[in-house]
């Protein structure tokens, strides 16, 4: 059974021109013990679908439909207060720009015991144990020492890992990783994603990892989920999508980048021609018909539904060919 399924998701934004259907009917699900990438263009939704699930959410949103349920339960239905008890527990979240997210007058340690003191009742000494202990797990090398500093006392990567010691704290079933590594160099970005990929194999925790970088995907993602214009448009399997991705949008991030195992570290999402579709208004057909190399009549009369063309792998094209399926 799914960890995470969200079910036609719709997060709608007001803005001074218009409804912005930032995320418009998504559904994915997450599997215990995975890592599911979620990529795209900037702008389609990515971030709108995580902090939907937390429910994180600015003021302008008009809209937010469908179901995320976690374990079982409708996210979107949840009290406030029963939110208050999953986030930072049960999911956590790791953003892109760490000294954004730490405080910067409290020290290291204390916003890690807060994160577990909002969530467990354990005595001091316990917390400074855990503490501790989540820091050395993280790679932090003298965390004793770590725990009295301040976060401008720390390097950009070892912020990151701080973020991701106070996310797993709490030993959650969810990491929501959005974009984890863009603000770091390079080197770090590589030794913080060989964390993640080790937390995981160790802890068994699932996590949707939202990135940009085709290498990372390659490295440490299982399945692989592509949004354009605040949808799904292909889904499968990372060796299926990296060798035979079937939706043109998917072809077209993938370019001329070398394919997986081959020089896996310059795989970055290349840049498509022409732009976006504006999401503020209604869309016809293909999302994606304005911009796509194989787009057709039919193509910008009528949006094709999601299909499985071939084992666990769905595209939505009205051009991509059944393969490999039973007939
Ligand atoms: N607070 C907001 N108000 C209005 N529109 C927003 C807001 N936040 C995000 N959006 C819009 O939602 C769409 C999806 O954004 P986002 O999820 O941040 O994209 P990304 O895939 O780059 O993470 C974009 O069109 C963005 O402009
Ligand atoms: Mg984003």
């Amino acid at each position: 059974m799914a960890l995470l399924e969200i079910e036609n998701l719709q997060t709608h934004f007001r803005t001074s021109d218009g409804i912005n259907r930032a995320v418009d009917g998504l559904s994915l699900e997450v599997r215990p013990s995975e890592t599911l990438a979620i990529v795209g263009e900037s702008g389609c939704g990515k971030s709108v679908t995580s902090m939907s699930i937390l429910r994180l959410l600015p003021e302008n949103i008009t809209k937010t439909a469908g179901s995320i349920r976690f374990h079982g339960r409708d996210l979107l239905k949840l009290t406030e207060s029963e939110m208050r008890g999953i986030r930072g527990n049960e999911i956590s979240m790791i953003f892109q720009e760490p000294m954004t997210s730490l405080n910067p007058v409290l020290t290291i340690g204390r916003q890690i015991r807060e994160t577990i003191a909002l969530h467990r009742t354990v005595s001091r000494a316990e917390m400074d144990g855990r503490a501790k202990d989540m820091l050395a797990l993280v790679g932090i090398p003298d965390p004793a020492r770590r725990l009295q500093e301040y976060p401008h006392q720390l390097s950009g990567g070892m912020r990151q890992r701080v973020m991701i010691a106070i996310a797993l704290a709490c030993d959650p079933k969810l990491l929501i990783a959005d974009e984890p590594t863009t603000a770091l160099d390079v080197t770090i970005q590589a030794q913080v994603l060989e964390l993640l990929a080790d937390i995981q194999a160790k802890s068994k925790t699932s996590i949707i990892l939202i990135t940009h970088d085709l290498g990372v995907v390659a490295e440490i993602a299982h399945r692989v989920v592509v949004m354009y214009a605040g949808r799904k448009v292909e889904e499968a399997s990372v060796e299926d999508l990296l060798t035979r991705p079937r939706h043109p949008y998917t072809v077209g991030l993938l370019g001329a980048v070398p394919k997986i195992g081959v020089g896996g570290d310059k795989m970055r999402l290349v840049e498509i021609p022409g732009l976006v579709p504006n999401l503020k208004q209604r869309i016809a057909g293909c999302v994606f018909a304005n911009r796509c190399p194989k787009a057709r009549d039919l193509c910008l009369e009528f949006a094709p539904a999601l299909e499985q063309k071939a084992p666990a792998h769905v595209v939505a094209c009205h051009f991509a060919e059944k393969e490999g399926l039973a007939a």
